[in-house]
């Protein structure tokens, strides 16, 4: 009877969202004092034209996730931000807020990588191909510029992150867009600073995933924020995907490398 209920429950819900939600919520004691004046997590709110390849990826109708546009057809996700059909999700393109404004569309394809695993949160990348070209392109909509092959972000150097995510852990969205800056940390101190965590749940820093930000937090993405874009030198260099908590001290965001997937994108999408 329990069971029943249970899987009446998964097949209701999003499923990996939840499961990564929960996951972050047995990891994540939120923080007794909410972090510095936070959107984003001690971002700014910046206009579209700063980040004209941004999508708010709605499910039914609400804002859920990011989205990076890359070509007239087709966006970059996080996977753990798609569990169903198409026909629940659309993407908002060309406004900096999530609800209103810009150009709404829908995608016909959801391609999540064929390796993602919700459990170890790796390969988190997916594809969405639109169902109709954006055709429009200006100073509100354009395209994310995907790294040349063998291009890797230097550890230290400054990284932009953008969403419409919350501004703590447990927070509520933000209606305009924030964005922060963060320095990439390289893969190995990313898993010195998550050994202990890894060795508890099984979830380590692969090198399908780069990491950044501060060792003292402060600064990071959050909840919502997966899917969308990190860049580093004008390059698309991220996807926002997870972290323990957000901005905590001695845990840099981690996002689905760019640079890892540019062939799998090429291969896909045909770019
Ligand atoms: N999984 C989160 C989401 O659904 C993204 C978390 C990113 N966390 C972080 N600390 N950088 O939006």
């Amino acid at each position: 009877m329990l069971l029943v209920l249970f899987f009446g429950f998964v097949a209701l819900c999003n499923c990996e969202y939840v499961l990564i939600d929960k996951r972050e919520d047995i990891l994540e004691p939120e923080p007794l004092v909410p972090l510095p004046d936070g959107r984003i997590v001690g971002g700014w709110p910046v206009n579209i034209t700063s980040h004209p390849y941004q999508a708010s990826f709605h499910n039914w109708h609400r804002h859920s996730c990011g989205g990076v546009l890359i070509s007239p057809n087709w966006i970059v996700t996080a996977a753990h931000c798609i569990s169903a059909g198409p026909h629940r999700y659309s993407f908002r393109l060309g406004s900096h807020l999530w609800a209103s404004g810009g150009t709404i569309l829908v995608g016909t394809y959801l391609m999540r990588h064929a390796q993602y695993n919700a459990s170890t949160i790796d390969y988190d990348i997916a594809l969405v191909r639109l169902s109709m070209a954006q055709s429009v392109v200006g100073d509100t909509i354009g395209y994310a510029q995907l790294p040349p092959e063998g291009w890797h972000p230097t550890p230290g150097s400054l990284a932009t992150v953008a969403g419409w995510g919350t501004p703590f852990a447990g927070g509520s969205l933000m209606d305009e867009l924030q964005e922060v800056d963060v320095p990439i940390v390289s893969n190995e101190s990313c898993q010195q600073f998550y050994s202990e965590l890894s060795n508890r749940t099984g979830i380590f820093i692969t090198d399908r995933m780069v990491c950044a930000g501060f060792a003292a937090g402060g600064q990071d993405a959050c909840n919502g924020d997966s899917g969308g874009p990190l860049v580093v030198d004008g390059y698309l260099t991220g996807i926002v995907s997870w972290g323990n908590g957000c901005a905590r001290e001695g845990y840099p965001g981690v996002y689905a490398s760019v640079p890892y997937f540019v062939p799998w994108i090429k291969e896909l999408t045909g770019l």
